[in-house]
């Protein structure tokens, strides 16, 4: 396992990292004994970044996570988030505090390593469901960021980042101020931009080079969707223990657009860059020197065991990254 510094917190973390979300859902829905040895294996592969959420299975996968680590007490950093709701926006500290307090107490710790904004970012909430869920600039930067401090002082956390989504000029504004240590990042072969420029018309939010900005700012980054929540294995029937159906963030207009999208990257295993698909996506990652870490999210140990493959193959040659740049171009073409 390669190991990358986190950003300004200094952490040393795997550069895959174990999603606990809902998606994949292996900490959330897989039977106790299946949670303990995906856990198990993992920190056996070197993975030592695990990301949870106060809204992942409603609090399970914090609770969970917390029942394993307990059992296992293995030496690994643990990322938790906030995300407040929209009638909790007039006492934005209060919020925060009570929720990390919730999440320490599910995962029966007293301190994370990391924690996290999960709202979107916007410039201003305008009327309509849009940005109804998503905090402000301001609100970020005088709010959140006093609540983020206030535990750290407390000793309820060590360090404390965004989620890069919403609006690309808001998250650039929020991440020029240099007041957070770290960023979630949505990057893919579906939607590169976080770490690649792309042509004039992408078919998808253009993120602007977030990972490059992290790194000029200090940040450390956090690569979240890296197989486009599993569009990017080109098949579009879902494990039985992975939700249903799922949002694509900032890629198609829909699950099945990405799936169609992703059939024309075979060509990274047709000319034997990769055996499959997913193992692609995941490689694809780690091409991008400055990505601290990159997540997945899995619905089986089987997932897992692939991922952990993957990253002992490491990047993707270059001559795969010189035809992903026609591809993306065909993509705007579409
Ligand atoms: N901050 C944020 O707002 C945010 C947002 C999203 C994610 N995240 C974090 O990032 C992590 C990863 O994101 P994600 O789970 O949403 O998406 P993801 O990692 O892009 O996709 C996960 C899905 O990929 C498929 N998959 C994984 N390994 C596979 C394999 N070997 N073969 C075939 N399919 C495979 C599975 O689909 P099936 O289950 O259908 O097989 C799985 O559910 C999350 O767990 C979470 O920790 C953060």
């Amino acid at each position: 396992m390669q190991y990358r510094t986190l950003g300004k917190t200094g952490l040393r973390v795997s550069v895959l990292g174990f999603g606990c979300g809902t998606v994949g859902g292996l900490l959330i829905r897989a039977d106790p004994r299946t949670r303990v040895r995906a856990v198990a294996r993992a920190v056996e592969a070197g993975i030592n970044y695990f990301d949870t959420a106060s809204m992942y299975g409603d609090g399970q996968s914090e609770e969970h996570l917390g029942q394993v680590l307990r059992e296992l007490k293995p030496a690994v950093y643990v990322g938790t988030k906030v995300r407040l709701r929209p009638e909790e926006f007039g006492d934005i500290r209060g919020a925060v505090q009570r929720s990390v307090e919730a999440s320490l107490q599910r995962l029966g710790m007293e301190q994370v390593d990391v924690i996290q904004l999960h709202n979107h970012i916007v410039p201003r909430r305008t009327p309509g469901p849009e940005t109804a869920a998503a905090l402000t600039t301001a609100e970020v930067l005088e709010e959140v960021v006093t609540a983020f401090r206030q535990l750290q002082a407390d000793s309820k956390v060590r360090f404390y980042g965004i989620t890069g989504l919403g609006d690309t000029t808001a998250v650039q504004e929020v991440m020029a101020s240099t007041l957070f240590h770290t960023v979630q990042v949505c990057y893919n072969l579906l939607n590169p931009s976080a770490g690649h420029p792309v042509p004039a018309g992408f078919p998808s939010q253009n993120y602007q080079l977030l990972i490059d900005q992290a790194t000029a700012h200090g940040m450390g980054s956090i690569g979240i969707r890296l197989l486009a929540a599993g569009a990017l294995s080109g098949e579009e029937t879902r494990h039985p223990i992975a939700v249903p159906s799922v949002a694509p963030i900032g890629s198609g207009p829909a699950y099945r657009t990405d799936v169609e999208r992703a059939r024309a990257l075979a060509f990274l295993v047709q000319n034997g860059y990769a055996s499959s698909l997913v193992e692609a996506g995941l490689r694809f990652a780690w091409n991008k020197g400055n990505l601290s870490t990159a997540l997945v999210g899995c619905s089986s140990l089987e997932h897992l065991e692939q991922a952990i493959t993957a990253e002992a193959r490491g990047a993707l040659p270059d001559g795969a990254l010189q035809q992903l740049n026609s591809i993306w171009a065909q993509f705007t073409a579409a």
